[in-house]
């Protein structure tokens, strides 16, 4: 097979020799034309897109694939798969367990005394006095909700079609989540119909001194929405992985909110050592004439 490589973004250099290690027959390219295979892309060169037509399958180098989604030259005859990648999935349980973790063991007040020389405790909770509600069950999701759930955590889901995942209590309705949750763990992917989900309307349903933690995307988070219901103090803390504009501009009033914990889109970064075990599969399954897992549904956004 003929595999184009195009990225503006992730260095051709830290892929290419561990895939061609996995697929020693294939040709890898880093410029082609209407005669390309497989594309393998995140944030690709311009023109690149138009011209993969005739390809079987557009593999993307990030879970995320709305900013593809956007691109008109996507062509949408070609299967798109996100990648879903055992490293990045590892990385983002343990920034969700950090994070959540910070809200319930109250690390963030802490931190926060430490600077005022300021000696007090706070009340204990049991991990089973607190409910984590998960927008997003999906890959990432569901591989969060494992550790909180052996911690002893209660567990509460949002998908779109109902689900079942062993030990959490799924629904499709947000409100039946959101009045559950202690602290809120946005994990969706970004689409017209999750664009802006935490707004001041829903941030006021997540139960009195609980947190939220945007690992997903930054316009999930209506920002002013969210200051306000900290400061009113209904909520406790935020931590944001994700915003609206990236970098976060120097003036942006989150860098310097008390109760908001601000880390550079650093949740979960895609780990090529893993991930290109995923990339090769999806690849044998195109040379075998299947479909490989994990496609975007171009109807749904994601
Ligand atoms: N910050 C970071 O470093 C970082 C790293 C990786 C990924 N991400 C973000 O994380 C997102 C999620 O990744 P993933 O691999 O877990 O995606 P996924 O497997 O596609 O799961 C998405 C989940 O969201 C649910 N969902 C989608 N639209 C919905 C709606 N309108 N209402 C209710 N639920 C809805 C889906 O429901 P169904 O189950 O019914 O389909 C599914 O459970 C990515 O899109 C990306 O933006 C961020």
């Amino acid at each position: 097979l003929k595999i184009l490589f195009s990225s503006r973004i992730e260095a051709p250099e830290r892929w290419l020799p561990l895939l061609q290690s996995l697929l020693p027959e294939d040709e890898f390219v880093l410029e082609g034309g209407n005669d390309i295979d497989v594309a393998i892309v995140a944030s690709p060169h311009p023109g690149v897109l138009k011209r993969l037509g005739n390809a079987k399958l557009i593999q993307s180098l990030w879970m995320g694939v709305e900013r593809l989604l956007e691109d008109p030259d996507l062509p949408r005859n070609v299967p798109l798969a996100r990648l879903v990648d055992p490293g990045m999935t590892a990385a983002m349980t343990e920034t969700v367990l950090a994070h959540t973790l910070d809200w319930h063991r109250r690390l963030y007040r802490y931190r926060e005394q430490q600077k005022t020389r300021t000696w007090k405790r706070f009340r204990q909770y049991m991990a089973s006095d607190h409910t984590v509600g998960i927008l997003g069950m999906g890959a990432l999701g569901t591989a969060a909700s494992r550790p909180l759930l052996d911690l002893g955590f209660k567990v509460v889901g949002w998908s779109r079609r109902a689900k079942t995942v062993e030990g959490v209590a799924c629904y499709t309705d947000l409100h039946e989540v959101l009045l559950r949750s202690d602290v809120v763990v946005c994990l969706l992917p970004l689409t017209a119909q999750t664009q802006g989900v935490l707004n001041l309307e829903n941030l006021k349903k997540i139960r009195e001194g609980g947190g939220v933690i945007n690992c997903a995307r930054g316009p999930h988070v209506v920002r002013d929405d969210l200051i306000a219901v900290l400061d009113s103090g209904h909520l406790a803390h935020a931590w944001l992985d994700v915003f609206d504009k990236e970098p976060l501009p120097e003036d942006d009033p989150l860098w310097t909110h008390p109760k908001v914990s601000v880390t550079p889109h650093a949740a979960a970064l895609t780990e090529p050592r893993t991930a290109v075990v995923e990339i090769a599969k999806n690849i044998e399954a195109v040379r075998r004439g299947e479909r490989p897992p994990h496609l975007v549904d171009f109807q749904a956004g994601y």
